[in-house]
């Protein structure tokens, strides 16, 4: 998909954000991801299999879009929410990505939960960064990024970038991360 160099006039707005919740008013839950939509990402597939038919295939993870065009210049917010769990004993993570104009970062505000940020190159260069409430991390441009929830409740953050990111899902899919994260011996191990 090429994306658009054009820049809209938009009328300017506020919304009313709940940071003890994690919600934003008005906001649309633009993507639902699915245990099912995860296939192919966990390191113990047999156990996502058994999660999908014995939770019912539960949604993963939501993201609440603002309403702010994908257009250069403008810069976009959501609120994501990755639900807590285990898949094996793999903490749940979202499917990771690059952006589709790799040349842009991304602020993630940390508001509810605990977890890490997973990040790395191109060049397979791998760095993390915790999330608790209240923690930014910043993922620079050309990093990928994924949020792994480490916790016991929902890990809310409020991501902020360019209009014009984009995501790149496909070349992480065929990458993948350096590093997962596990629950060992009750303790987080990154292996
Ligand atoms: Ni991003």
């Amino acid at each position: 998909m090429q994306l658009s160099r054009i820049t809209s006039m938009i009328e300017p707005f506020a919304l009313q954000l709940d940071l003890a919740a994690g919600t934003m008013a008005g906001a649309e839950s633009c993507i639902a991801r699915r245990a099912s939509d995860m296939r192919g990402y966990y390191a113990d597939e047999s156990a996502l299999e058994r999660l999908i038919r014995e939770q019912q295939d539960p949604v993963h993870y939501e993201t609440f879009e603002s309403p702010v065009p994908e257009e250069y210049g403008q810069v976009k917010f959501c609120i994501s929410k990755l639900y807590p769990g285990l898949v094996g004993d793999e903490y749940f993570m979202t499917k990771g990505h690059y952006h589709q104009t790799a040349e842009t970062g991304e602020i993630y505000l940390c508001l509810r939960g605990q977890g890490l940020m997973m990040m790395k190159t191109a060049q397979g260069v791998c760095n993390w960064q915790e999330f608790a409430p209240g923690r930014l991390v910043y993922a620079p441009p050309f990093w990928a990024h994924r949020s792994i929830n480490t916790g016991c409740e929902p890990l809310i953050s409020l991501c902020m970038y360019p209009g014009d990111a984009g995501h790149n899902y496909g070349d992480i899919r065929t990458e993948g991360f350096p590093k997962r994260a596990f629950q060992r011996d009750g303790k987080v191990a990154i292996v």
